[in-house]
């Protein structure tokens, strides 16, 4: 990882076996800074309420999995002009221009399923990571898990945003004569679908996981895309946009297979979803927030003592 590559240099190309079915240039630039403010909104906050008060003066911040940078560059308008947001990812095709970035706010390359060098090894009071669910499967989850929080000083705090595209569905709007919602939901199925066999999609038991490693005042908010009604709309557009853009990626490779639908299907189906949205139904899932603390290294105290100076 080149942690002082700039956010105008060239992008690295992705380095493991499944590349970014999503796609970038600048239309996913777009989408994600869009999809930032649509999540933001319903989750109602950037850092958890019981992580940014105990955040010291400063605070040093990973954004690991960054996109564009569009999270810290909006928590640093937020928070203290003393913290330092660093933004990683395998990518630098939808970084934010470097001059449009807060001094306190520096976009990097690097990949979170490789070891992170050792001079960020213990750094950071708070890593951030968001949506990074397409990159993962199988037991990736708990790989990275680990592996993210070597980034972290003793006692510091994760926060871990994530969609549950499993529960997501098409749902009869409120209006009357709405539209059911049925091809909605086939989207969906036929993505987790070709995604599940392909690279093993699947969606962790958070708190578990993270009770599992250690984690300390383990905390997950489960929120659903529907909890603000005027929000219904923009969440079915960008749902319906990323998942049609995914399988439409997913049909330039792999025409030739069984089960892949061709791009002319995805967009057919694309603009069915369309006119049912038109028609009032709307797409649904969840998005899960979870915290947790490290252990506080506390040597030479008693154990019960530690205990009591967990966060
Ligand atoms: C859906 S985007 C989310 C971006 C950002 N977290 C947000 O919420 O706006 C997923 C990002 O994860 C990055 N990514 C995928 N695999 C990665 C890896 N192994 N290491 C670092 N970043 C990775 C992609 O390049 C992409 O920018």
């Amino acid at each position: 990882m080149d942690t002082a590559v700039s956010a105008t240099n060239t992008s690295a190309g992705p380095n493991d076996d499944e590349p970014y079915w999503l796609g970038r240039a600048s239309e996913e630039q777009q989408r994600l800074r869009k999809q930032h403010f649509i999540w933001t909104k319903s989750i109602g906050y950037l850092i958890h309420p019981h992580i940014a008060p105990n955040l010291p003066e400063d605070a040093r911040v990973a954004d690991v999995g960054t996109g564009t940078g569009i999270w810290m560059t909006e928590a640093a308008k937020m928070s203290p002009s003393t913290y330092q947001f660093d933004g990683y990812d395998i990518s630098s095709t939808s970084f934010i221009a470097e001059d449009s970035l807060p001094s306190n706010v520096t976009l990097n390359i690097g990949d979170f399923k490789e070891p992170f060098p050792d001079e960020l090894q213990g750094k950071y009071d708070l890593v951030n990571i968001r949506l990074i669910i397409i990159s993962m499967g199988g037991d990736v989850w708990q790989k990275t898990l680990r592996n993210v929080l070597t980034l972290l000083k003793p006692g510091g705090a994760i926060q871990w945003i994530e969609g549950n595209f499993f529960v997501s569905r098409g749902f009869r709007g409120g209006g009357p004569g709405s539209a059911a919602g049925h091809v909605l939901t086939q989207l969906q199925k036929h993505f987790n679908g070709v995604l599940n066999k392909r690279f093993g999609f699947n969606f962790p038991d958070w708190t578990a996981m993270y009770e599992e490693i250690g984690l300390r005042s383990v905390e997950e908010d489960v929120l659903s895309t529907d909890r603000l009604v005027d929000q219904r709309r923009e969440f079915s557009e960008i749902g319906v946009g990323a998942v049609s853009g995914g399988l439409k990626n997913l049909a330039g490779v792999e025409k030739d297979e069984e089960g892949y639908w061709d791009v002319d299907r995805v967009e057919e189906q694309r603009r069915k979803c369309v006119e049912e949205m038109d028609d009032g139904a709307y797409f649904r899932w969840d998005l899960h927030v979870t915290i947790g603390f490290t252990p506080k290294l506390d040597f030479g105290s008693t154990p019960t003592k530690r205990r009591k100076r967990n966060l």
